[in-house]
């Protein structure tokens, strides 16, 4: 019997502090006006120096999970799409699985910047459609405001820090993620960039005072890119779903600049209602920005079980990638339930007392 991996769940957090568009003119030779025709952006949030990838990320899973009424013991894999987690390794994934208490989970992060949330998303509805995991965490999440330079107008105005995260679980009734289109063209590679960090570029006191620890980009040309790319993109996946544009209730884009989707509903010939936007509030939140506008789209009610959405993303690489769902919302028979206090407080104990066990085995073994 055919399997299908359904969006049962969805959750959000994002830090408290508002970073307007007024306070970055104190900042950098910028003013408002600049920002908001140019970009569409009026305030960004950023995280506090307590807030991570990783807190982000497990406060959207939690709420995702609550409202599917899904216990974290039941999840079987945790793909986090981040460009800015918390290390290099170990994986955002293995943190949030910790902090969950998502005891018989796998956990693994994609990296395919702001286009990472629809790669998790497929690998792990894929998954779920080949029988090998029943349910999943899917997790897009940033804290951009780390790796961007705040001496930089070009760059300092468009990112803010968020997250968002699906639950998806296997059912036999059609529905949920249905298709995807990936693609990748690393001829762009140079176009957006964090130069060092990585092993070509290793941390040094030279890269430091050269600023290459912060995101370099190259706007027009990612513009033109993104413009064309939205565009094929969302054909090619409604297409590949035998479906026409007609048939789409709404769409998701990468929330990178208004401009950028204003020429792709020209180029789709749809009006700019048919797009799910909140830019104005968190600007680029990378990876975040789908499942987060996604998020308050369904808190509204402005999409409804048995719509087909397309979620259309791109970004650095240059990747670009569509996914096709047919929206479904939480199981009415899992009534949605809270994480129980006395899980949260035997998930850290059991946290802790692995990490002694290892202490101890390693005391022992010496
Ligand atoms: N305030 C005032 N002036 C500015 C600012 C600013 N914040 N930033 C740039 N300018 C200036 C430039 O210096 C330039 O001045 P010049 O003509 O004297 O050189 C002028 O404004 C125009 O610059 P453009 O680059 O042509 O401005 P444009 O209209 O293209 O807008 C922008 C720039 C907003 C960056 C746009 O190109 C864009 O959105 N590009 C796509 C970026 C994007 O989506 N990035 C995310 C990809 S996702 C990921 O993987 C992280």
């Amino acid at each position: 019997m055919t399997r299908y991996a359904h969006i049962i769940g969805w959750g959000h957090a994002v830090p408290d502090q508002v970073l307007t568009n007024d306070d970055l003119a104190q900042r950098v030779d910028t003013s408002d006006e600049w920002i908001r025709t140019r970009t569409g952006i009026r305030e960004r949030r950023i995280a506090a120096p307590d807030e991570y990838t990783s807190t982000l990320a497990t406060r959207a899973a939690s709420e995702a999970l609550r409202m599917a009424g899904v216990h974290p013991r039941e999840v079987d894999l945790i793909v986090v799409a981040t460009n800015t987690g918390d290390y290099i390794f170990p994986a955002t994934a293995a943190l949030v699985q910790d902090a969950l208490g998502a005891s018989r989970a796998g956990g693994f992060d994609i990296q395919a910047a702001c286009t990472g949330f629809v790669y998790a998303l497929t690998i792990a509805s894929d998954m779920i459609k080949a029988g090998s995991i029943h349910t999943a965490l899917v997790i897009g999440a940033e804290t951009l405001s780390r790796i961007v330079d705040w001496e930089d107008r070009n760059t300092c105005v468009l990112f803010g820090d968020a997250a968002g995260a699906f639950v998806l679980q296997a059912a036999d009734e059609p529905g949920g993620v249905l298709h995807s289109v990936l693609r990748a063209d690393g001829s762009g590679a140079d176009l957006l960039k964090l130069p060092t960090c990585g092993t070509r570029n290793p941390v040094s006191h030279e890269a430091l005072e050269r600023r290459m620890q912060y995101m370099h980009m190259n706007g027009r040309e990612v513009f033109r890119f993104a413009t064309r790319v939205m565009n094929s993109a969302t054909r090619e996946v409604v297409e590949k779903a035998g479906l026409t544009l007609d048939d789409i209730a709404w769409i998701a884009p990468h929330q990178a600049n208004r401009r950028i989707i204003e020429a792709a509903a020209k180029a789709l010939k749809r009006p700019m209602d048919h797009f799910l936007l909140n830019l104005d509030r968190y600007g680029n939140t990378s990876t975040a920005s789908i499942p987060l506008a996604i998020y308050e789209a369904a808190q509204a009610g402005r999409i409804r079980p048995g719509q087909y959405g397309v979620l259309v993303a791109f970004g650095a690489g240059l990747i670009w990638g569509a996914a096709l769902v047919q929206w479904t919302g939480p199981r009415p028979t899992r009534a949605a339930r809270p994480r129980p206090r006395w899980h949260r407080v035997a998930s850290k104990a059991g946290s802790w007392l692995r990490r002694a066990r290892r202490y101890v085995e390693g005391r022992l073994t010496r």
